[in-house]
């Protein structure tokens, strides 16, 4: 379901009214955001595709902050997807430009905020400079606790079992583990995102209703939260919006809640 419409009551609300809707101890553990939309960003202002990503990247700022303030320990944004080779060329090389462009002039201002800097794919894929500035941003944000950014680049969530799979493989050869030992939560320690929660919430902007291979498995239980807002306009008020509609899902986990539990003797 694409949520077109803001949640119920807030249209005349004020940001910081906003803020004052959310419940603190509700709050996502984790977000996961897919940021799409901006091609048609900057199409829509006759602007070359590039402009639109480097947009974006203020969008992603803003909800950096957000998640900051409010205590959100974890956010993990999809970048770049496997299936994301086939663009042009062009595009690729500028998308690496900016990568590059946005680690190097922002890397202090991520460790002196305590943003710890993840990635997840296949990034020994990107070209070097980039892949260097990117090792150079997790090393150096090591220490870093406020806040997990984690960075899909190169990432398709086929591919991540596959590999975790592959791993599990290779120690049971080894003899380092046994084939009986595998269960759900072994075999999450193989995955890139090992040590990080599920995401509680799913963002998707611009109006597409898939996932487009993220996060496969992690995504299992996870509340989706499809907006037509491009990722470009997707500001501090919109994702307050989306953390707002989501503390208004009822999150059942296969069970039914108590109130429906019939009354003993009926
Ligand atoms: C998302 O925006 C960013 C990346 C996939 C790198 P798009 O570039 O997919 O924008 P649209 O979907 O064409 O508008
Ligand atoms: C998903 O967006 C990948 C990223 C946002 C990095 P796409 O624009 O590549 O996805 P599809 O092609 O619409 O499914
Ligand atoms: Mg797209």
């Amino acid at each position: 379901m694409i949520a077109n419409s803001a949640p119920a009551g807030t249209t005349a609300l004020s940001d910081s009214e906003l803020v004052a809707r959310l419940t603190p101890d509700t709050l996502p553990r984790h977000v996961a955001i897919i940021m799409d939309g901006n091609g048609r960003w900057a199409r829509a202002r006759g602007l070359p595709r590039i402009a639109g990503h480097s947009e974006g990247i203020k969008s992603l700022q803003e909800v950096i902050a957000l998640f900051l303030e409010l205590g959100i320990p974890a956010l993990t944004i999809y970048a770049f997807s496997q299936e994301n080779w086939n663009r042009p060329a062009t595009e690729i090389t500028a998308l690496m430009g900016l990568l590059e462009h946005y680690l190097s002039t922002e890397q202090g201002r991520l460790v002196e905020r305590g943003i710890r800097l993840r990635t997840i794919g296949r990034v020994e894929m990107l070209p070097p400079g980039a892949l260097a500035r990117l090792r150079a941003s997790e090393a150096e944000s090591r220490h870093c606790d406020k806040l997990v950014l984690t960075v899909g680049l190169s990432y398709g969530g086929r591919s991540e079992i596959v590999d975790a799979v592959r791993k599990i493989a290779a120690d049971c050869k080894t003899g380092r583990l046994q084939a009986d030992e595998i269960d759900e939560g072994l075999f999450e320690q193989y995955l890139s995102t090992t040590g990080l929660p599920d995401p509680d919430l799913l963002i998707r902007t611009s109006g597409e209703s898939r996932i487009s291979n993220f996060l496969l498995w992690q995504l299992a239980y996870t509340e989706l939260y499809f907006t037509p807002t491009l990722w470009p306009d997707f500001r501090r008020r919109e994702a307050l919006l989306a953390l707002i509609e989501f503390q208004q899902r009822d999150r059942r986990f296969g069970r039914i809640k108590p109130s429906m539990t019939p009354s003993p003797g009926r």
